[in-house]
């Protein structure tokens, strides 16, 4: 039997210890605040943010969306970002991905300043990542993950782990991170051959394409020993799941996370988690 890796005892226990941590902020005057901008009304991004609202106000953190019209122009929005940069009661804000098509072309990673920056999206962020340095806000998707390893024990050092998916957001991101407690890191992408190949000697695999069902047991070895991490998000016959076809891989592996209920809301834990270290860090200025 494979161990179902769910994020809901991770996100009850943080969630308790967040809490405490804006509680005390706002005891020394701190009300921690967060501020999302979405542009027009994709219903993905507006199921998202019901989630980051709701764990924001579980721990007592305010939150704020800017909605904004779908017709909006660039320069609008990027009057819209510097405004909230300059407000001083603001300490973090994120831009919801996608943004609609006539905006698309834009680089959001540049446009929050890096110290409101909870998406750790920021190149500045991004260095602090490669590094090491903690003092960065880390980019939540992939600290969601290290979250999900260091709960179940799922040891990295000096194992081979397969990303597949070279997003900016999710793949090469994770990569560095994963380097950075010992793994050795296969990250492969559309292009890579014989991907079986790699996925089979891997002992942890971890899918963020956007694929419904694209990982099934033809990838895996026939030892049971590997740990499969799904990043994916997917609408498949009108029902929500990863890149894994979870029923058919779930008895061939050690371990596995379900979609929806595993990396998900690790994202959104990493997100607050960010939001309460920007404004502890305010603090200390
Ligand atoms: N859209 C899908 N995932 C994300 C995310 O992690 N951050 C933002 N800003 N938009 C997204």
């Amino acid at each position: 039997m494979s161990e179902i890796l769910k994020a809901n005892p991770i996100v009850e226990t943080r969630s308790q210890e967040l809490k405490s941590k804006c509680d005390e902020l706002k005891n020394q005057g701190i009300e921690p605040f967060m501020k999302v901008i979405l542009v027009g009304d994709n219903p993905a991004s507006l199921s998202y943010i019901k989630n980051k609202k709701k764990l924001c106000e579980k721990v007592g953190a305010k939150f704020e969306l800017i909605h904004l019209d779908a017709t909006i122009t660039e320069d609008d929005l990027i009057e819209v970002t510097q405004n909230i940069n300059q407000d001083p009661l603001v300490h973090g804000c994120i831009i919801q991905l996608p943004l609609p098509s006539h905006l698309s072309h834009i680089d959001v990673s540049h446009l929050i300043n890096p110290q409101k920056d909870i998406d750790g999206f920021h190149p500045e962020n991004l260095y602090c990542a490669m590094v090491g340095d903690f003092n960065g806000l880390l980019p939540c998707t992939p600290q969601g993950v290290l979250s999900l390893c260091d709960y179940y024990k799922i040891d990295l050092s000096g194992k081979n782990v397969v990303i597949i998916g070279r997003s900016m957001i999710v793949g090469k991101p994770l990569a560095i991170l994963m380097t950075n407690r010992n793994a050795t890191v296969t990250l492969c992408h559309s292009r890579t051959q014989n991907m079986k190949e790699l996925t089979k000697k891997a002992d942890i695999i971890v899918t963020a394409i956007g694929k419904a069902n694209f990982l099934d047991s033809s990838f895996l070895n026939e030892k049971s020993n590997q740990y499969l991490i799904d990043v994916g998000i997917n609408k498949y016959n009108g029902k929500l799941c990863g890149d894994i076809n979870f029923t058919e891989v779930e008895n061939k592996v050690k371990g596995v996370t379900p979609v929806p209920g595993g990396i998900g809301p690790l994202t959104v834990l990493s997100l607050i988690e960010n939001l309460l270290k920007a404004a502890g860090r305010n603090e200390a200025n």
